[in-house]
């Protein structure tokens, strides 16, 4: 698995805790981008936890990423499932059975290196909760990452553990065979530092006076490390603060200077479409988070991934029959090689 994100289709969604609505969102997010005429497929890589299938209304997945991981089908392409909705594939989670949940770095690769030929415009993954290395190596491979939480302090708290815990697994990995960049980065966690390092800053501070090849390659993985926030379960207008205490944190500690994407209000209708088993936005005309996911889709499309180019139109607005043929399975044999 190369280290720097190749693939310019997978975005990865996670935040560290669960029940903030990562899944709302991801599943949101690519049917706003569907909308918006893009083709898109869900992976729900929540592995051992996975609950994507269910908020779609979907309740026997036929096949699912197991299915691939444990090569009871060759290509990656055979576990995407037909939705409901136009333009939308689907990857159902692997069940925690014969080790399927924790899958080997060998099963990763396969995994990702197979995403970049699927016929979509967006692979969107649902990261699950936590900080397992599958979930921050999911999320660091991706070329869009963004981290969705709330303004509650617990979620505040854990976000930024996510976002630490990537940075530093990435960082890690890049210096896996230089044990003294590792040293000094093992400082910046430590209760009880040999060397007082605090922060990404001071680390890149200590590279540049003592180690400047390694400060110029740590320099660049935070160039190129670039990360989008989004604010879920808004209620009122102090819960926009929530983005800038990220933003302040991230850059102080991590050196990360993280975007906002988007907010997103509380709505009642989310709790709606989730008990009746009908996926967010579908089950309403009009909904402020409806409108939220739309701007954040667009502008995704327009400023972070303007080269995801469609030939036509993977979904009509007006759910007609002509729109509700033109399934994921047609739009994959029609699809480009
Ligand atoms: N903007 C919102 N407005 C109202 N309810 C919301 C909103 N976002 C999420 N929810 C509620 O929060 C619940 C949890 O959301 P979701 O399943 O997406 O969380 P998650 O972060 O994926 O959790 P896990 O890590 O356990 O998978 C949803 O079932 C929904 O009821
Ligand atoms: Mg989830």
């Amino acid at each position: 698995m190369t280290e720097t994100a190749n693939g310019k289709k997978l975005w990865a969604i996670g935040g560290g805790k669960g029940g903030i609505g990562k899944s709302i969102f991801t599943l949101g997010l690519g049917i706003s981008l569907a909308r918006l005429g893009k083709r898109v497929v869900l992976m729900d890589a929540d592995l051992g936890g996975a609950n994507l299938h269910t908020l779609m209304g979907v309740r026997y997945p036929t096949h699912t990423l197991e299915d691939f991981l444990l090569k009871r089908v060759e290509n990656l392409e055979e576990v995407v499932l037909d939705t409901q909705i136009a333009g939308i594939g689907l990857i159902c989670g692997a069940d925690d059975i014969l080790g399927a949940a924790n899958p080997t770095y060998s099963q990763k690769i396969r995994v990702l290196n197979q995403i970049e030929s699927l016929p979509a415009d967006f692979v969107l993954l649902d990261l699950g909760a936590g900080t397992s290395f599958n979930t921050l190596d999911f999320f660091n491979y991706s070329a869009g990452k963004i981290a969705v939480f709330t303004s509650q302090a617990t979620s505040l708290q854990n976000v930024y553990g996510f976002l630490k815990n990537s940075l530093f697994r990435r960082i890690s990995r890049e210096f896996a065979k230089d044990d003294d960049v590792l040293w000094l980065l093992h400082q910046t966690g430590s209760k009880a530092p040999e060397v007082k390092i605090e922060s990404i800053s001071e680390l890149l501070s200590h590279l540049q006076r003592k180690k400047p090849d390694q400060y110029q390659v740590l320099r660049q993985i935070l160039k190129d490390y670039q990360v989008l926030v989004v604010v879920n379960m808004v209620k009122t207008d102090r819960d926009f603060q929530a983005a800038q205490i990220i933003q302040n944190v991230s850059n102080r500690f991590l050196d990360l200077s993280p975007q906002v994407l988007g907010y997103m209000h509380y709505d009642q209708a989310i709790e709606q479409a989730v008990n009746q088993l009908v996926p967010f936005p579908m089950n309403v005309q009009k909904s402020r988070a409806a409108d939220e996911l739309r701007d954040i889709a667009q502008t995704i499309i327009d400023k972070y991934a303007p080269t995801a180019a469609l030939q036509e139109p993977a979904y009509q607005q007006e759910e007609d029959e002509t729109a509700a043929r033109s399934s994921w399975s047609s739009l994959w044999r029609r699809a480009p090689a």
